[in-house]
């Protein structure tokens, strides 16, 4: 009888063994909660796609921040749903606007105890939800959009954002945030690229709860990347370090794990992985039908993120997570 030279199983044998030989920890401090507030509502209301998440009011979402910064979650990014909606996105840039009234409300509440992130974008605001100005040819309009962009990171950073995160995926979006950011004396703002930002179906859950439909029928393949390449991931995420980004983003995170490798392998700046709808809601539909066993899961993908070299992951599971690790 011939015996294995080496027993990898050693290793394995207890618990304790396999925490000193973990390669790869998740912790509160690699998550980042996306949260949505919704202008005209006096109660949270929830998401039916997105089991445990909510439409906040000003006041549901500031109690939330605390929430997560006592479990030790460091950071969130907040999403704006106004009642009105233009061609324009006119909301997303008037200090009026919900996600700047909601902004300066959570500053406000938790100061520096949580980093605040102001998604940057223009669907959430515009009647025909595309992430730009559409011109007089129906296409999404790089260059005019860029401008709006600007004047929606000024109003972000007058608001409280400490980091902003460009998610339209117009080319020279970072350049032209900086400046504005510079110009208007907020050079501390930081900015999260959103740069592989793939087109994907994984973000039917989130049109939900922002309430975008894309006119008739469209969808983001004009701007956001094609899921058939990698390589040119490399080439955004470049790009948006030379304009100036702080860190920058892979998205959707867990199904794309190929290319948030080759981009943290790439680069020194921290690179986010953002979980998404999608792929939260797949978890929490197949664990409400007892398919399997949804903490386990998103444990097991938010470590994937990680193992992969995701520097921090954003997660609807940010809340439930914090709390399990923490038990
Ligand atoms: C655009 C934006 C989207 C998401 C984050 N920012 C949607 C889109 O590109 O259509 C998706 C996030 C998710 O699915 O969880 N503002």
């Amino acid at each position: 009888m011939s015996f294995p030279a080496r027993r990898l199983r050693r290793l394995r044998a207890t618990p304790a063994t396999r925490r000193l030989v973990a390669e790869t920890r998740l912790s509160p401090d690699d998550l980042v909660a996306p949260l949505f507030v919704r202008q005209g509502i006096a109660e949270p209301r929830p998401i039916p796609s997105l089991p445990g998440v909510f439409q906040h009011t000003v006041d549901s979402l500031c109690t939330e921040a605390k929430r997560l910064g006592s479990l030790g979650v460091p950071g969130i990014v907040l999403f704006g749903v106004p009642e009105r909606k233009d061609p324009f996105g006119s909301e997303a840039s008037d200090p009026k606007g919900i996600a700047q009234v909601a902004l300066r409300a959570v500053r406000d509440a938790v100061g520096d105890d949580l980093v605040v992130m102001a998604d940057l974008c223009l669907d959430e605001y515009t009647d025909h939800g595309h992430c730009g100005l559409v011109g007089p040819d129906g296409r999404v309009d790089n260059d005019s959009t860029l401008e709006r962009y600007k004047e929606v990171a000024v109003a972000q950073a007058e608001a409280g954002a400490a980091v902003v995160a460009p998610s339209g995926m117009m080319d020279g979006q970072v350049a032209a945030i900086r400046a504005g950011l510079d110009e208007s004396g907020h050079s501390e703002v930081a900015i999260l690229a959103y740069s592989a930002k793939y087109a994907s179906a994984l973000y039917g859950p989130f049109r939900e709860a922002v309430e975008v439909t894309i006119a008739g029928g469209g969808d983001r393949r004009s701007y956001q990347q094609d899921f058939h390449n990698a390589a040119e991931a490399l080439a955004e995420v470049r790009l948006d370090l030379e304009e100036g980004a702080d860190m920058v983003m892979v998205k959707p995170g867990v199904t794309y794990l190929d290319v948030l490798a080759a981009v943290a392998a790439s680069v020194e700046a921290p690179v986010a992985a953002y979980q998404v709808s999608g792929e939260y809601a797949m978890v929490k539909a197949a664990a409400e039908r007892g398919y399997l066993d949804g903490e386990a899961v998103a444990l097991e993908q938010l470590t994937a993120l990680k193992r992969a070299g995701a520097a921090f992951v954003l997660t609807y599971f940010a809340a439930e997570v914090a709390e399990l690790l923490g038990a």
